[in-house]
């Protein structure tokens, strides 16, 4: 007699990519570097960004930049976006690259050529009738900010950083309702650099410099809430944190106590301020134990609570099992995260591991927590696409992945969360954030544009997109 639950009308169906992923146009409209610019191509790419004496410089001479020219959706979101629309997309989130609006990051005017370009892209899509959901900021700091500020760890950052949401959201106030601040914000403490802003060379160095940069972001993300409010009381704004539960090994409570720490420090630190308004308790004993003092000024924590966010934005691609003493041998993978392995899960070709439960999980354990709405921002299978000799690309186990997931929050909803809506990554193929490649691909959409920088930028219909336009059209009731 079960009956099984819908969708809600007006689910936001969608896709989401980040600015330095797809827009190439790095020479055009005045456009400064950022620092995915001096990220060169390869899986290395992340560790040469880390080693020690990195200048963030380009060198073409000995490295690649696949972000350069990316896909090129800066001179071909016209037809992109007209394939998003063939799909029934209600929103696309993307994210505006800093540095088209201040090149370097400190300039006192924004730059006119930016502006334009986006309201290029947000009229192309409400041509469509697909509202736009913007990340603020994602993995893209101007890089004079990296080199000459130390990215986040100085308060100046704050003040250049509120110079930009108000040139953004006094430009786009008619045209966007939907807003994120940081993406996946709690990504910084584990990798510093495409977050906050800088390197962190030993491990001991960490703690200090990495919870003030956390401050100084908490009370520029505040700030966009503020001026969000004041500015367009229509809108709404997020948070966006990556969210990945933690599982213990077994049930030594050694190891559930160790999964539960790190559950509160990853998953439900950076949301604790945004969403709650305040410091979590457990946080200040971290503080405590590691030394950490915080630059705190009048007025800081008073924004903080009276500004928190309308929803949570957070992607999920997979959940994370810890034990408390673990081996090198042990290790699972992911770009960002890294715990032991599961046995009962399966990986992908880049060895995530695939959980479409853990998404029930998240969804269960953030609405228990927090009480405000979810969003499922980023979701979606990197893995190997082959073109057939007839042009077709049958990618029956992106299909799958998505099913399984899209499934899941549909039992998150019988559960009672309340979700606003689903954006799959890479709607579009893109340049890799943690790899630079293009093999790498997770689209509905492929893209002609190799890890080599070959190929047309044609793109090309997978057999994804027309499950996934059947599964909008249907509201999910047709998976
Ligand atoms: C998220 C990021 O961590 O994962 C995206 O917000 C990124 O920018 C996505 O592209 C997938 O990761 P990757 O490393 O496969 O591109």
């Amino acid at each position: 007699n079960h009956v099984r639950s819908k969708f809600p009308e007006g689910f936001l169906w969608g896709g989401a990519t980040a600015a330095n992923q797809v827009e190439g146009g790095f020479y055009e409209g005045n456009k400064g570097m950022n620092i995915a610019d001096v990220l060169p191509g390869g899986k290395e790419r992340l560790k040469i960004l880390l080693s020690p004496g990195f200048d963030f410089k380009i060198d073409k001479e000995k490295y690649s930049y696949p972000n350069h020219e990316a896909i090129d959706f800066y001179h071909r979101y016209q037809e992109d976006i007209a394939l998003f629309a063939e799909m029934g997309f209600k929103v696309y989130r993307m994210s505006i690259a800093w540095t088209r609006i201040f090149p370097n990051g400190n300039e006192l005017e924004p730059n006119e050529d930016g502006l334009a370009f986006y309201d290029r892209v947000f009229d192309e899509l409400h041509k469509h009738g697909i509202e736009p959901v913007v990340t603020i900021s994602h993995y893209e700091m101007p890089v004079n900010l990296v080199t000459e500020y130390g990215g986040w760890r100085s308060r100046e950052v704050v003040t250049f950083f509120e110079r930009y949401v108000k040139a953004i959201f006094s430009r786009y106030q008619g045209k966007v309702k939907y807003w994120m601040t940081f993406n996946e914000i709690n990504s910084g403490l584990h990798f510093p650099i495409m977050g906050l802003g800088f390197a962190i060379q030993k491990e001991e160095d960490k703690y200090q410099p990495t919870f003030q940069a956390y401050h100084h972001q908490f009370v520029a993300s505040s700030t966009a809430v503020k001026l969000c409010r004041e500015m367009m009381p229509d809108a709404q704004i997020g948070c966006m944190i990556l969210y990945a539960p933690v599982y213990a090994y077994d049930c030594n409570p050694e190891n559930v106590m160790y999964a539960l720490r790190e559950q509160q420090l990853f998953n439900y630190f950076c949301a604790d301020v945004q969403v709650r308004g305040e410091y979590p308790a457990f946080i200040k004993r971290y503080f405590k134990e590691h030394n950490i003092k915080l630059a705190i000024q009048e007025g800081d924590l008073e924004l903080i609570k009276e500004n928190t966010v309308d929803y949570i934005g957070f992607s999920y691609y997979m959940s994370r099992t810890e034990k408390k003493v673990k081996s090198a041998e042990e290790a699972a993978q992911g770009n960002i995260l890294s715990g032991v392995r599961n046995p009962f899960l399966k990986a992908s070709d880049w060895g995530w591991e695939i959980d479409p439960t853990g998404l029930r999980i998240s969804l269960n354990e953030l609405y228990d927590r927090y009480r405000i709405p979810l969003f499922v921002v980023e979701n979606g299978l990197g893995a190997i696409d082959t073109v057939e000799e007839d042009g077709t690309i049958n990618d029956a186990y992106r299909i799958d992945y998505l099913r399984d997931h899209i499934k899941a929050m549909r039992e998150a909803i019988e559960d009672g969360v309340e979700l606003m809506g689903y954006t799959s990554w890479g709607c579009i193929d893109l340049v890799s954030m943690s790899t630079g490649e293009f093999s790498k691909r997770y689209g509905l959409i492929y893209v002609d544009k190799h890890d080599d920088g070959s190929g047309t930028l044609e793109r090309k219909k997978k057999k994804s997109f027309f499950w996934y336009k059947n599964v909008i059209a249907t509201n999910g009731e047709e998976l």
